[in-house]
């Protein structure tokens, strides 16, 4: 293998040349009590870090910084921390997914900008693994993805709880009069311990497993607790790491390969995977110049069981579980030849070496292929007249006798509109009702938020009914269950066919034959489309009217059309 030499480095254009510009850079980094032994000769590696104090998943990242630089100097590297937006899951509104192309952009175009060689990204909260992920591969320099952890498991009353899982499961409860207020007050304290991403296997988790089969984490990396030392150890590894890949000249392009994308959407299927990662498979895929479409997934899917025992599709474990009984490279392990061994990581060596040598310590947790969690990958893509460009749900995350059903819609055109229903305990609808909230999709929410896990109403809640089938253009969390129909393309705020719903039209779905119909004839359907009228644009300025002009379906992955690969020429190396 050839390796770079310093002349060749990005970073060498700033500080070598003997000339005024160059100098200037020399003179301020001098300024910051560095001297020329720091950088000469030396990869810059940025670390794009998304602390913030307003990030309590990454809390840990003010200190694992310091260990990422330590194994870049070890190394021989020169490391400048670049901070980034944090996106706490928790409390950006009205949600994170409108603002994750903009840390993609964010991280491109710090990475374009500065004088650096290859990069650490720091992030793991839901959507900062994708942002920072499809931004890297646009720019395209040598990068290695350091994942956040998950946070200790939940733990209140002698029973463990699950991020997000638990909290929607006895928020129903108490909707139900079933727990007092104190004691949601002891779960509120026991359900998040420590720093850490959400523990269940949410989007979260979901996604640094996805970045870990793509071949961007060390292997193992993304199972380690964001508490254990483990943690400190791998933060290292990544600053060292990264400073060979640059030398190496091992770029994403040469790692995000159409077997890497494959290998991705198999783990997911495994893990249980996220419906949110549906969307940012196919948006850091098309990003890579991988055109992945959700009929692949939906193929992949058919053919890859759930192995992952973890909560929601399992019933009982949590992540810290799962990293005891061995972690991901155990669930790959137990996927056998279903892994395309063509495909490297950023060691530069194949995703699949060594796996024979993996020890699975618990084989409840990470079932193997004879006895699995769910018979099919946990996500089925539905198409039919009410999504002529698909729609998503998680099967094994809801009841099995609503994978075939055929019940009257109740539709919500909002979020208050739909809490007026949900909260009312006399609103009239019947176990059978497909509640359906639209206006809520890329646009229309705007950004897409997680409301597709809609509450169960009290109207059923007192019936003693837990899942019912609900429908929208909205995404759900990652750690949600349920009979939940989400993802609606297009989306009904442009006119997509959801928008011509009306209450009591009957709403079929078939979850084995991948169908979802209004059961309203074509006549019918096409005097509600003409006599249809646009919303009015709910952004006039700002990032919002950006984003309304340019994002694309959920289908193709929520990116702006001016940020994929095959949008215009390359854009050429700053002028220094
Ligand atoms: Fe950060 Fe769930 S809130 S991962
Ligand atoms: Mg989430």
């Amino acid at each position: 293998m050839t390796r770079k030499t310093y002349d060749q480095l990005r970073s060498a254009r700033w500080f070598a040349p003997d000339d005024q510009r160059s100098s200037g850079h020399r003179s301020r980094t001098l300024q910051m009590g560095y001297d020329a032994q720091d950088w000469e000769g030396r990869p810059v590696i940025a670390i794009i870090n998304t602390w913030s104090d307003a990030q309590p998943c990454h809390t840990h990242f003010k200190d694992r910084v310091e260990w990422v630089k330590r194994g870049v100097l070890q190394a021989g590297g020169f490391p400048l921390e670049l901070p980034a937006l944090s996106l706490s899951e928790s409390y950006v509104k009205p949600t994170t997914m409108l603002y994750r192309n903009m840390l993609a952009m964010e991280t491109e175009e710090l990475l374009r900008s500065h004088p650096v060689d290859g990069a650490v990204l720091m992030g793991g909260c839901d959507k900062t693994t994708p942002a920072l992920v499809m931004g890297a591969i646009s720019m395209g320099l040598p990068f290695v993805f350091l994942p956040a952890g998950p946070m200790l498991r939940g733990n209140y009353a002698g029973k463990y709880l699950g991020s997000g899982t638990d909290m929607f499961k006895y928020w129903d409860e108490r909707r139900a009069g079933n727990v007092t207020r104190e004691e949601w007050q002891g779960m509120e304290a026991g359900i998040a311990r420590s720093y850490g991403h959400c523990m269940t296997m949410g989007t979260a988790s979901t996604m640094t497993a996805i970045a870990e089969a793509m071949g961007l984490i060390l292997p193992g990396a993304s199972s380690i607790p964001a508490a254990d030392a483990n943690h400190q150890r791998m933060s290292t590894q990544c600053g060292r790491r990264a400073v060979e890949m640059v030398w190496e000249d091992l770029t994403p392009d040469r790692i995000i390969t159409p077997a890497a994308v494959t290998n991705a959407v198999t783990v997911a299927m495994a893990t249980g995977c996220s419906t949110n990662a549906i969307i940012h498979l196919i948006a850091m895929a098309r990003r890579a110049g991988v055109p992945l479409t959700l009929e692949d997934l939906d193929r992949i899917g058919r053919s890859t069981p759930v192995l992952a025992n973890i909560r929601p599709s399992g019933t009982l474990y949590l992540m810290e579980d799962f990293y005891y009984a061995g972690g991901l490279r155990a669930l790959m392990k137990q996927l056998g030849d279903k892994l395309d061994p063509a495909a490297i990581t950023v060691t530069g060596k194949p995703l699949t070496e060594g796996l024979e040598a993996v020890p699975i310590w618990n084989d409840d947790v990470i079932r193997p292929l004879s006895n699995p969690v769910y018979h099919e990958g946990s996500l089925a893509v539905l198409k039919g007249n009410l999504a002529p460009s698909g729609a998503v749900i998680k099967p094994a995350a809801c009841d099995p006798r609503f994978h075939r059903h055929t019940g009257p819609a109740l539709v919500a055109d909002s979020y208050p509109a739909l809490k007026a229903i949900i909260d009312d305990p006399d609103y009239p609808m019947t176990p059978d009702t497909v509640l359906v909230l639209r206006n809520a999709g890329p646009q229309g929410g705007p950004g897409m938020p997680e409301w597709g896990m809609i509450p169960m109403p009290k109207a059923l809640l007192k019936l003693g009914l837990r899942d019912m089938v609900r429908l929208s253009d909205a995404r759900m969390s990652g750690t949600s269950f349920g009979a939940c129909v989400l993802h609606v393309s297009p989306e009904s705020w442009i006119g997509g066919p959801l928008a011509l719903l009306r209450n009591g039209d009957l709403v079929e779905l078939d979850v084995p034959a991948r169908s979802l119909n209004m059961l309203v004839p074509e006549a019918e359907l096409a005097a509600r489309r003409a006599a249809w009228v646009a919303p009015v644009a709910k952004y006039e300025r700002g990032y919002g009217f950006m984003f309304n002009k340019h994002i694309e379906q959920a289908d193709k992955g929520c990116d702006f059309d001016f940020l994929r690969s095959d949008f215009g020429g390359p854009v050429d190396e700053p002028v220094i």
